[in-house]
């Protein structure tokens, strides 16, 4: 039976993969490795999870060498953490040659956005990327949002050694499963950026486009990936054709912002039910505003080629939004 080390199972996709990998693959031996010391009973009693590491993603020897001891990673852990990605990579390069080495990497369509134009207005000449087109994967690069492990990952699947593949969703919304609650990046960083403001903004007009996804979405593809790749027996095309976008509807920026703003108003988190237009200097730091100052624009074809079935229909994030919000405050 193929092992697995699981890396991010206390976040929103990581909480769900794991009980998503129990459930499809009840005898593969699962490693979690987890800095959260407190949930050890529900992912052994609960869950069924093999074995647990305790630590943190600097310790890079150690991960490493459980890297070495897996045939398979799944890191929905970081994306922005390159020196996680180098452990890992650097363990799984170190397995006995001839054994199936599978990395499934979990990256973000952050890198997308248009950098030409950061007024929070679309543009008709803003790069759409296509999933199917290996020269715009080639394009990616460490000065991307999440741009340092993915080069690690596209470098280690050249070398043939490790079956890579790499997963690109927006932004991801929906509940963790289990013990912990998670809210994921987009919806914590959106969390905090109305306790930061008072309310929720967007740049300009709003019309940039963004993209969502529900996680559980986001999961059963994960789920497909794995399956796919571990019906082969030598790694399917080059490293750059196992790259998969992922998504939902095209939607400007105000309406996300609206659909978050209503919330955090009916949840009394703020006074504002509706988003305010600012310039990118009013709407503060971080990643928020640098996302909705740009458009970020693609395509899944080659996701949908593999079966990927789009986002889950009875569950946009309007909807989400308005029936779901009670996540930000249990
Ligand atoms: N959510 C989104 O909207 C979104 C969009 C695009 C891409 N992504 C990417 O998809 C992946 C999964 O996202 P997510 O929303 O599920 O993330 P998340 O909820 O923030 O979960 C991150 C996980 O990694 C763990 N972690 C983070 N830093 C760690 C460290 N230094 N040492 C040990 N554990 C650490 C967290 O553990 P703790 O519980 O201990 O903090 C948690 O289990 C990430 O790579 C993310 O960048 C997410």
């Amino acid at each position: 039976m193929p092992s697995i080390l699981l890396f991010g199972v206390t976040g929103l996709v990581g909480s769900h993969v794991v009980l998503a990998l129990k459930k499809k693959y009840p005898n593969f031996p699962l490693t979690v490795y987890l800095r959260n010391a407190t949930i050890d009973t529900y992912l052994r009693a609960t869950v069924g999870v093999s074995r647990i590491e305790h630590g943190t993603y600097d310790e890079v020897e150690r991960i490493a060498s459980l890297a070495k001891d897996h045939d398979i990673v799944i890191n929905v852990g970081s994306s922005w953490d390159t020196g996680l990605s180098e452990a890992i990579v650097d363990g799984l390069s170190k397995r006995d040659s001839g054994k199936k080495t599978i990395l499934i990497h979990m990256s973000g369509t952050g890198n997308f956005v248009e950098t030409r134009w950061n007024d929070g207005a679309t543009h008709a000449e803003s790069k759409i990327w296509h999933d199917d087109d290996s020269e715009d994967i080639k394009l990616i690069n460490p000065k991307m949002l999440n741009g340092g492990p993915d080069t690690v990952v596209y470098e280690a699947g050249k070398s043939g050694t490790i079956e890579t593949y790499v997963i690109y969703p927006p932004i991801i919304y929906g509940r963790a499963a289990g013990p912990v609650s998670a809210l994921g990046i987009i919806q914590y960083f959106m969390h905090l950026k109305v306790k930061e403001l008072g309310f929720i903004p967007y740049i300009g007009d709003g019309t940039a486009i963004t993209n969502a996804v529900h996680v559980h979405a986001v999961v059963d593809f994960v789920m497909l990936v794995l399956t796919q790749s571990l019906g082969e027996d030598e790694p399917q095309k080059s490293v750059y054709e196992r790259v998969y976008f992922i998504g939902g509807t095209e939607t400007p920026w105000k309406n996300v912002s609206n659909w978050f703003a209503e919330a955090f108003f009916n949840l009394g988190i703020s006074g504002e039910k509706k988003a305010r237009s600012v310039t990118l200097e009013e709407a503060g730091e971080g990643e928020i505003p640098m996302l909705m100052s740009h458009d970020m624009r693609f395509t899944t074809r080659r996701a949908e080629k593999l079966g990927y079935g789009g986002n889950v229909e009875s569950e946009q994030l309007r909807e989400f939004l308005s029936h779901g919000s009670n996540i930000f405050t249990a």
